[in-house]
């Protein structure tokens, strides 16, 4: 969006604390962020495409958002179908893709960052590409090499760092990541390179596996990282030598299911509230395990936040029927859809579950 165009979109006006608080996490600087799980389907691609838009529309905040997904969810989300079929019918999109290509040509990085700008919201873009799967393996051969201090290795690990201080020289408030479900080598180049990370979860067993994973993996990593730039050649010529290694958990974001039915859909968002005798038990599963969340975060994460300073709960977001659809045909953020009746409510929760969100999110930054 152009200078000047921004304005609040909702129409729910920010209160004292909320721009105080925006205008404090801004005078910090650029700030990278990024949204992973490690489990699919858990709503990250919706969390990162809404909280943007809360920040750019409402908020009046420069955000970039990258979809570093192949699957290229986000990017349709944002640009829509036909917007979509006319950039990817092109041979060569400027995309996530050109910015790691160069480097796989031994280029270096590439020059400038690739942005569309999505109609309704707010944010600037850069767009996926399904050719980013073929880049695991250039990202893969180069860790192997950064790990043991190649210069080429290291410079191929922090392509991210790259667009982040070019991001910053833009004075973008805020980067964030979109990235697909798995700890993969385009993960890791993202999760060694942003400030701080959230988790969006559902509440199963399995997110409490990824909690525990992305803990423990990231730590690895960092190990191994730390120990290829110990014994680098010539660390000072890599990107942004200050940001390196601060990786902070930002906070985590649940989904909240209403009662599992039988017709739990396959997303695990659901809506049937059928309470038979097996239902309950799931139900009662689903309780402990909400209730065993914080102290599973403190576990697996301590290491990456500071307990007394924030609290990591984001928010809890709910089930928002087909406001979900309708925002995804629409192409425009759930607290936008255009629609009477029944959606006016779910519009109106949308609004004020986005805003929370996006204020805790910004209190957190401002305390990490
Ligand atoms: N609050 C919500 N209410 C209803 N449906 C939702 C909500 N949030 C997300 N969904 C739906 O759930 C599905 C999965 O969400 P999303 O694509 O954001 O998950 P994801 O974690 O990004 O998935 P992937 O792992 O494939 O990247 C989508 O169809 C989305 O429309
Ligand atoms: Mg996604």
């Amino acid at each position: 969006m152009a200078k000047g165009q921004r304005r609040v979109a909702t129409g729910l006006p920010l209160t004292m604390d909320q721009t105080n608080v925006f205008n404090e996490a801004k005078a910090g600087g650029s700030k990278a962020i990024c949204f992973f799980n490690n489990k699919g389907g858990v709503g990250k691609t919706t969390l990162v495409a809404n909280l943007g838009a809360q920040l750019a529309l409402d908020f009046g905040a420069k955000v970039l958002l990258v979809d570093c997904d192949p699957q290229c969810n986000l990017t349709q989300y944002a640009l829509g179908e036909e917007k979509s079929l006319e950039i990817y019918s092109s041979a060569d999109p400027a995309s996530v893709y050109s910015i790691i290509r160069p480097l796989a040509l031994g280029k270096g990085y590439s020059s400038e960052i690739p942005v569309v700008k999505p109609e309704k919201f707010g944010f600037d873009l850069v767009i996926g590409d399904p050719r980013l799967a073929l880049q695991e393996d250039l990202l893969a051969q180069d860790w192997r090499d950064a790990k043991a201090g190649g210069m080429r290795g290291l410079q191929t690990t922090f392509v991210f760092l790259d667009l982040l201080s070019k991001a910053n020289k833009l004075k973008y408030d805020f980067v964030l990541f979109d990235m697909g479900p798995s700890l993969g080598a385009i993960n890791r180049s993202i999760l060694l390179a942003v400030d701080f990370f959230v988790v969006p979860m559902a509440i199963d067993i399995f997110s409490i596996w990824a909690i525990r994973n992305i803990g423990q993996t990231v730590a690895v990593w960092q190990r191994e990282l730390k120990s290829g730039l110990g014994i680098a050649e010539d660390p000072s010529e890599l990107p942004d030598v200050e940001r390196r290694e601060k990786l902070k958990f930002l906070g985590y974001v649940t989904q909240q299911h209403k009662e599992r039915g039988a017709a739990a859909s396959k997303s695990g968002f659901v809506e049937n509230g059928d309470v038979g005798g097996s239902v309950k038990k799931i139900v009662l599963a689903y309780q402990e395990i909400n209730k065993n969340i914080p102290a599973e975060i403190k576990k697996s994460l301590a290491s990456f936040y500071d307990d007394g300073r924030i609290d990591p709960h984001l928010g809890e977001i709910r089930h928002l029927g087909s406001l979900a659809p309708m925002s995804q045909s629409q192409n425009t953020p759930l607290f936008n859809v255009a629609a009477g009746g029944s959606y006016i409510q779910l519009r109106k929760q949308a609004r004020e579950l986005y805003r929370d969100i996006a204020t805790n999110f910004l209190r957190n930054l401002v305390a990490a």
